[in-house]
């Protein structure tokens, strides 16, 4: 992990860097294959890391609240800790504070009454 480059072109088949490239949890290795980039699969799933990320898959784009494009992705990993130093990706500060899931949040909203109360509605049609 600690090597650089993180992938070597010589040491395997074009194929091969493709399979291993497309099983990176955090998007952090991509490719363009013949000027192509990776297309990402068009059913988002999301996967929930036990005391860690939420690992999400798709044709991914994040906006910030202002409208800005921050990612535009095929895969992501994002932060469940709050602790992260890169909201809203998950840069594995998780493993530093020993994020237990389990344990009560103290930022959790239990007392919502609606949707409203964790979030206003979003108009998530206008885009960027
Ligand atoms: S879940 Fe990884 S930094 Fe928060």
């Amino acid at each position: 992990m600690r090597a650089r480059p993180w992938v070597r072109m010589e040491n395997a088949s074009t194929d091969a860097i493709v399979a291993a490239v497309e099983k990176c949890p955090t998007g952090a290795l991509r490719y363009e294959r013949d000027g192509v980039p990776e297309t990402g699969p068009a059913e988002t799933t999301m996967v929930q890391i036990p005391n860690g990320p939420l690992l999400v898959r798709g044709r991914l784009r994040v906006v910030s609240a202002t409208g800005a494009v921050v990612a535009d992705e095929t895969r992501l990993a994002l932060c469940r800790c709050g602790k992260s130093q890169n909201e809203p990706f998950c840069d594995n500060s998780h493993r530093r504070v020993g994020f237990d899931e389990a344990s009560p949040q103290p930022d959790r909203r239990d007392d919502a009454e609606s949707p409203d109360d964790v979030c206003p509605p979003q108009d998530f049609d206008a885009g960027p």
